[in-house]
């Protein structure tokens, strides 16, 4: 069994002083989360390639970019470029989410698919066997530090069950609102990777709480 990775967001970082985030992420996690946001998408707008091409130089630790951005099928090869592994975007941000699948997978990344908590869990169902991942949103996708939304345990159980019956591998990621208060639960019901903005870099000891999320 594989242990559950810890992946920062990026977007509550300390962006006058990110090297020494970067650190802390490169010491004590697993995957940097990078939130790109067009405010477009969501109504939002986080930062673009100066940045991630900054943290990429100084990362030990796998790249996961998670584009909340219309048409992303136009950005694919400038992430890969930009040397980030792992790209998701949104079931709805596109007109055909298997080209772009596909697409992700020719640059060399993983691929990823996400959904926010209003679409059902069964929207993802015909892509799974193109995506290496699911990131399942837990709050709706534009900012940090908003409220854990519930339903998640189960959305995440049923999407579980589904990757076992079709027999794929994929992994599962969970995004907003993840802290030690619910990383236990998310783990048994099946997720693979948490994503925490402000749980680890607002926290006093961000290392404590990075083992303590991975203590089932
Ligand atoms: C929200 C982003 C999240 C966010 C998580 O749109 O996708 O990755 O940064 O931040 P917290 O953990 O503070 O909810
Ligand atoms: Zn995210």
């Amino acid at each position: 069994m594989i242990m559950v990775q810890i992946a920062p967001s990026m977007l509550a970082a300390d962006f006058l002083h990110l090297e020494k985030d970067v650190d802390l992420v490169n010491r004590n996690a697993d995957i940097f989360h990078l939130d790109i946001m067009d405010g477009i998408f969501v109504p939002n707008i986080s930062y673009g390639f100066p940045v991630v091409e900054a943290i990429a130089r100084n990362a030990m630790k796998t790249l996961d970019a998670h584009l909340m951005i219309i048409n992303p099928e136009n950005y694919v090869e400038r992430f890969a470029k930009a040397g980030v592994h792992m790209l998701s975007f949104h079931l709805n941000a596109t007109e055909n989410p298997s080209k772009v699948l596909q697409q992700i997978k020719a640059c060399g990344m993983k691929a990823g698919l996400a959904i926010n908590p209003d679409i059902p869990v069964k929207e993802l169902f015909p892509y799974l066997d193109q995506c290496d991942y699911l990131l399942i949103m837990s709050v709706f996708a534009g900012f940090g530090g908003q409220k854990f939304i519930e339903d998640t345990y189960s959305r995440v159980a049923e999407l579980r069950q589904e990757i076992q019956r079709q027999g794929l591998d994929c992994l599962i990621e969970v995004d907003g609102g993840v802290s030690a208060s619910n990383s236990g639960k998310l783990i048994a019901s099946g997720a693979d990777i948490l994503v925490a903005g402000s749980a680890v870099f607002k926290a006093e000891d961000p290392a404590g709480v990075i083992s303590a999320m991975k203590t089932v």
